[in-house]
């Protein structure tokens, strides 16, 4: 772990370097007994570079959250079995980590902000106290005032003396999420995931945290991992996406590639399914059913069941990935189709 603190957020590269961060290949997590296997997270591949953000996307129960966690080692363990692949984080191999090195890794390199403030906002302490307390472990060298104050200006809270003596239930759910994103920041992360950060809000409000999302991103050089089930929400915020389904990405490749001319029928689906103004996109309009439960994974293609296209080699056989174009990639065996 190198020793980062010291230097201002503000003083980061503004844009991503193309530098590889963050490589994830053949992930697969379970949980369960391994004679019966709940098959969260089944062979995952993807990179996250330096200052990029990159978007997560599919419905409820498609190993999202699991995905996220295992970045920083989050899950319970032994309950989650992290039975292959590797996720490298910068030159260290996350899986192998001790205790010690992983403690710094979380929040100091890898933060996280979730869907519920309340996660990471503890009712009983102010503000400030709960970001001088993140500072205090990140950044013992500076002083606790000014860079409280620094990171809630930072978020957009301007009333930075009042914010720091309110308490979580004192302030608006929007100024909440503002808090916790402050708190995220305290360790100057190098990669922020956010998990459904905008899910629990208004849309007005919603619009504004993927704002403030993209400047923190422009302004500190900083990636993110942002998860999402609305495909709809990623336009112009992630340079790129992957589809996740059933535990693994089914379709990546760049933003604007993929609302476009989406290969797989599940990516059709979700962007079918995008709410226009209001609403939720948790079912999908065009294409019936729900995810298969994780320990009840039908066997060849994995949406077959729910897909229009479907047939013969798509239940027999699980496409393997294929690369269609620049940095794009499908698991479909009837992609061409879906394009045309
Ligand atoms: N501790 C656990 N024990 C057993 N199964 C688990 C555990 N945690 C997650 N799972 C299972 O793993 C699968 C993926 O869960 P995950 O939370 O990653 O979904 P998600 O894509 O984040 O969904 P959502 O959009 O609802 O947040 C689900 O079927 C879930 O039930
Ligand atoms: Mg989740």
């Amino acid at each position: 772990m190198t020793a980062r603190h010291s230097t201002p957020p503000a003083t980061r590269q503004p844009t991503s370097s193309g530098y590889p961060l963050l490589t994830v290949r053949d992930l697969a997590i379970h949980f369960g007994s391994p004679h019966r296997p709940i098959r969260a997270v089944d062979g995952v591949d993807f990179d996250i570079r330096e200052g990029e953000t990159v978007a997560l996307v599919g419905e409820s129960g498609c190993g999202k959250s699991v995905t996220a966690m295992a970045l920083a080692r989050l899950l319970p363990e032994p309950a989650a079995r992290y039975v292959g692949g590797r996720i490298r984080y910068r030159s260290m191999d996350v899986l192998a980590m001790a205790a010690k090195p992983l403690r710094a890794l979380r929040g100091g390199e890898i933060a996280y902000i979730f869907q519920e403030p309340s996660n990471a906002l503890n009712p009983v302490f102010r503000i400030g106290y709960q970001i001088a307390e993140a500072l205090r472990q990140h950044q013992p060298n500076a002083d606790p005032r000014v860079e409280t104050a620094a990171l809630l200006r930072m978020v957009g809270l301007t009333d930075t003396e009042r914010t720091a003596r309110a308490y979580p239930h004192e302030l608006s759910g929007g100024m909440q999420q503002r808090a916790m994103i402050a708190l995220a920041l305290a360790g100057h992360p190098r990669l922020l995931v956010a998990d459904e950060p905008t899910t629990a809000l208004d849309v007005t409000i919603q619009a504004q945290i993927l704002e403030l999302l993209q400047k923190l991103q422009r302004d500190l050089g900083m990636a993110i991992l942002l998860i999402t089930h609305n495909l709809g929400l990623v336009a112009g915020v992630a340079h790129r996406v992957n589809v996740m389904y059933a535990g693994r990405i089914v379709e990546a490749g760049p933003t604007a590639n993929i609302l476009t001319t989406p290969h797989h029928p599940y990516t059709r689906g979700l962007l079918a399914a995008v709410p226009q103004l209001t609403g939720s996109a948790d079912r999908l309009t065009g294409i019936s059913g729900v995810v298969p439960p994780p320990d009840r994974l039908p066997a060849g293609c994995r949406f077959h069941p729910r897909c229009p296209l479907a047939r013969t080699p798509c239940r027999d056989a699980e496409p393997d990935e294929e690369t269609t174009g620049p940095q794009r990639t499908v698991r479909c065996h009837f992609w061409q189709e879906v394009s045309a």
